[in-house]
């Protein structure tokens, strides 16, 4: 097998960009998801060819086929990464290899095609380099990007795509929860599970998320902006929220999240706490928790903080936990001290405030 060369990108420039008093309007209040930038990136794939036909190209609707099997069949995994400003002005990314080799397994999983960790993190750099005045500068804001992949190919026959398409797109993002850091109740949801064991819980696809959709309404109606879900054997133990994993910290300084169950997403984010706890000397436990522990650990006080974490919302702390009829811990509590500090000591290092010891940022512009 002879290797194949590395892609080059061929770049075609927005005629119109956005004017940049609209611009600035959209980075001085950007929201989250809601602006996208001017530019995005597509490569194409088929099993004859693999990945060919680089592109930074202009923002804009893509053409797909009515039967394109992405439509029918939800053959779709995605990323979640940003790009953030640094004091001096240069633009980072985090982790991005670990986004990289996450869509690889997502990729296995969706029986869609991988894309090589170098040409995931250059198709990065390639984008926020054409589009960087949109990486906004205001603290707690940054560039988020989202790497996607679907099967396009026109068939409607059920089996693995043979033509598939990645794409990039990136959107300036402020805070993800409209009260910005403060606190959230969450909802736990009893009647749905989020994943099935052996199924794609642990693959970032679309599949999932739609699959939560229908619980996180019932959250929002009940004041809460995430949802809860709790395995879907015995419906006892935590496995994660909607779109961010979760952990708790018991009065001893020990940390505790759900261990990855195979229905759970190996969040980068979830990673990157458990580094920062256990160099900080705490006890970090990956096991299964049930639910019962959670109540009772706040009853008695054994359970001191909780939170949950992403890349969107990066570290959020759950003020209490509902449920039908029941309400776990009280939902004007204040921010656990160890959740905002671990928040903080990972933004610092998002934000080069901080020296990065573990390297993990990438430069891009
Ligand atoms: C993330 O934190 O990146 C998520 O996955 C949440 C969401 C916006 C899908």
């Amino acid at each position: 097998m002879t290797a194949q060369s590395p892609l080059v990108f061929n770049i075609t420039r927005s005629t119109s960009l956005r004017p940049q008093a609209e611009r600035d309007a959209i980075l001085a209040n950007p929201g989250f998801g809601k602006h996208f930038t001017d530019h995005m990136v597509s490569i194409d794939w088929t099993i004859e060819q693999g990945w060919y036909d680089a592109q930074v190209r202009p923002y804009g609707p893509l053409m797909l086929d009515p039967a394109a099997s992405v439509l029918h069949y939800a053959q779709e995994i995605f990323e979640g990464l940003k790009a953030y400003r640094h004091a001096d002005g240069s633009v980072w990314t985090f982790r991005p290899e670990a986004n990289a080799a996450r869509m690889q397994r997502s990729a296995h999983r969706l029986a869609l095609p991988e894309l090589p960790v170098d040409l995931f993190v250059e198709s990065i750099k390639q984008l926020v380099s054409i589009d960087a005045a949109w990486v906004p500068s205001a603290p707690e804001t940054s560039l988020y990007l989202r790497p996607f992949m679907i099967a396009n190919e026109s068939f409607l026959g059920v089996r693995s795509a043979q033509k598939a398409a990645y794409y990039v797109i990136a959107s300036p993002a402020g805070a993800y929860f409209a009260k910005g850091v403060a606190p959230v109740s969450i909802w736990l949801s009893t009647d749905y599970a989020r994943a099935a064991v052996g199924g794609t819980g642990a693959a970032k696809c679309g599949g999932n998320y739609a699959a939560s959709l229908l619980p996180q309404q019932e959250a929002y109606e009940n004041g809460c902006p995430q949802v809860l879900f709790l395995d879907p054997l015995e419906g006892k133990y935590l496995e994660e929220l909607g779109g961010m994993n979760v952990f708790l910290v018991m009065k001893d300084g020990t940390v505790v999240t759900p261990e990855l169950s195979g229905s759970i997403l190996e969040g980068v984010t979830r990673a990157s706490i458990i580094e920062l706890a256990r160099d900080r000397g705490h006890q970090v436990q990956e096991r299964k928790i049930t639910i019962d522990e959670w109540r009772d650990g706040v009853a008695s006080g054994a359970v001191a903080e909780a939170f949950a974490c992403g890349t969107a919302a990066v570290v959020t702390p759950i003020a209490a936990l509902k449920g039908r009829d029941f309400i776990v811990g009280d939902e004007s509590a204040p921010a656990g001290e160890l959740t905002m500090s671990l928040r903080q000591e990972l933004t610092d290092i998002q934000y080069g405030r901080l020296p990065d010891r573990h390297g993990w940022m990438t430069r891009l512009v």
